[in-house]
């Protein structure tokens, strides 16, 4: 056979990933076809954030008399456009949007629900640190065509996600999905506008030496979480401690950053803040999808008492605190946060 001029691009790929699910109808390919043509927007503007910053300092107005968006909310509205039209999706949900996003009524619909984070890590927008998208795909359990979906169709646990994923928009735009046969990694080459498969059947190590965590949180943590930090800080030859800690405060890149070397990235319960005593991540668009990544790698997510896939969610925009990364790095660090560590 000729060999291809350039390596796999991420359609053939899903379609080989399709072909593998005998089942499959082509529905959650199109649907992550038209998530990417979103990201590539994404990314294009992520590329040219500081000049756009630094055309519209003098009013935040643009040209065409438009309020200069940040990025985050028009990373909201790209994807959730674009998906409103897709005619595979019956709701959205975004961290940016309170409730269940719907379709218009005229448009299509099908039985796939799409949760995100449209921009995470927004806090490092302005200063050109890595910045991401976070997906996970959802069916819904009620059925037939003129059935309205229900909010518990979207409040199901992460163990029954049927795809997730993120996008990296850093030194190169990096996307990294599973449909629930391993994960898969892509990198956008700008010049010709696709993804090409870099990173085939990631597989996390079983155990790394990098630890990320927001480490000023230590006045606002519990011991049991003081002494797994200290656990990783202190010196053992047999156990190659200390490790060495990593964290920029985007979870795409400190999550991705660990997938690939090994290691664990942490976000505990605190209680810095009265109203988020699970910590700051969301259980839904961010623990979820991650948690289903990682497994698929050969790791583990927890929320330092089992594994997060399980949760069952209460409301679409509850907190979790996570743990997540190489398997016996998080097993260790659940077995401290657990009390269950002699
Ligand atoms: P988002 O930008 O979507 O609100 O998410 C930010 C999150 C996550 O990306 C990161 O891991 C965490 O916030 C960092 O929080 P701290 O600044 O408290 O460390
Ligand atoms: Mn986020
Ligand atoms: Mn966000």
């Amino acid at each position: 056979m000729a060999r291809k001029a350039i390596g796999t691009t991420i359609t053939e790929h899903l379609l080989k990933q399709q072909r593998s699910h005998p089942q499959a109808t082509g529905s959650l390919t199109h649907l992550l076809s038209e998530l990417i043509v979103a990201a590539k927007v994404i990314s294009r503007e992520v590329n040219k954030a500081g000049l756009v910053d630094i055309l519209g300092a003098t009013g935040d107005v643009n040209i065409q008399g438009e309020q200069v968006q940040k990025l985050d909310i028009f990373a909201h509205r790209i994807i959730t456009e674009r998906m409103q039209h897709v005619g595979q999706l019956c709701c959205i949900a975004s961290e940016e949007y309170a409730d269940l996003i719907d379709i218009p009524p005229n448009f299509p619909k099908g039985d796939y629900i799409l949760l995100m984070d449209p921009l995470d890590g927004s806090s490092n927008i302005d200063v050109n640190v890595s910045i991401g998208t976070i997906f996970s795909i959802l069916k819904r359990q009620s059925s037939g065509s003129n059935v309205d979906y229900q909010l518990s169709d979207a409040l199901q646990p992460g163990y029954r996600q049927v795809a997730a994923g993120y996008f990296v928009y850093g030194s190169s735009t990096i996307l990294v999905y599973t449909t629930g046969t391993g994960v898969h990694g892509f990198t956008l080459i700008p010049s010709v506008g696709e993804f090409l498969l870099s990173h085939e059947d990631i597989k996390i190590p079983e155990r790394g030496n990098i630890y990320s965590v927001n480490e000023s949180n230590y006045a606002y943590w519990d011991n049991n979480t003081r002494d797994l930090v200290n656990y990783f800080k202190t010196m053992d030859a047999e156990t190659k401690r200390p490790y060495t800690s990593r964290y920029v405060g985007s979870l795409v890149a400190d999550f991705h950053r660990n997938l690939l070397k090994g290691g664990i990235f942490m976000y505990p319960a605190d209680t810095k803040d009265p109203k988020k005593p699970k910590g700051k991540l969301r259980l839904m668009v961010e623990a979820n999808p991650m948690a289903m990544i990682v497994e698929q790698a050969g790791g583990y997510a927890s929320d330092g008492h089992g594994p997060v896939l399980e949760v069952e969610p209460q409301s679409l925009h509850q907190r979790t605190p996570l743990f997540i990364g190489s398997k016996q790095d998080v097993l260790l660090a659940e077995s401290f946060i657990s009390g269950n560590r002699r």
